[in-house]
């Protein structure tokens, strides 16, 4: 039912963890289920140096933040942007049809880190 990927992920989840002095901090909730997900990134020269995660939820939304921090760090804060909920699940090899609504988080975990990150440097412009 589930894909090799997806069980490596979730066995073995790269980048679980805070960033003390993180630069954005991204929470998001899946309305479906009621599970949680915080992103933490360290931004150097608009790329994404350091990206940890902590997920309150199930298998397959840990596997999805554990395959999305793989799939943006090192990336420009463009790049990272342009990932989509739907490429977590594809680079996941799928998930089955009634966990698909556990990708929503993934994705949009980064996104809202990055807005957060903007946002306090728009601030500190200001
Ligand atoms: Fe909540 Fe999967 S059941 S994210």
């Amino acid at each position: 039912m589930y894909s090799e990927l997806v069980m490596d992920h979730f066995s073995n989840p790269r980048n679980v963890g805070t960033i003390a002095d993180a630069d954005g901090v991204g929470t998001v909730g899946n309305p479906v289920c009621g599970d949680l997900m915080k992103i933490f990134i360290k931004v150097k020269d608009e790329h994404i140096e350091d990206i940890k995660f902590q997920t309150f939820g199930c298998g397959a939304a840990i596997a999805t933040s554990s395959m999305v921090t793989e799939m943006v760090k090192g990336k420009t804060l463009e790049e990272a942007e342009a990932v989509s909920n739907k490429a977590v699940a594809e680079a996941l090899g799928g998930l089955p049809p009634q966990k698909m609504h556990c990708s929503n988080l993934a994705a949009d975990g980064v996104h809202e880190a990055i807005k957060d990150y903007r946002s306090k440097v728009a601030g500190k412009v200001e």
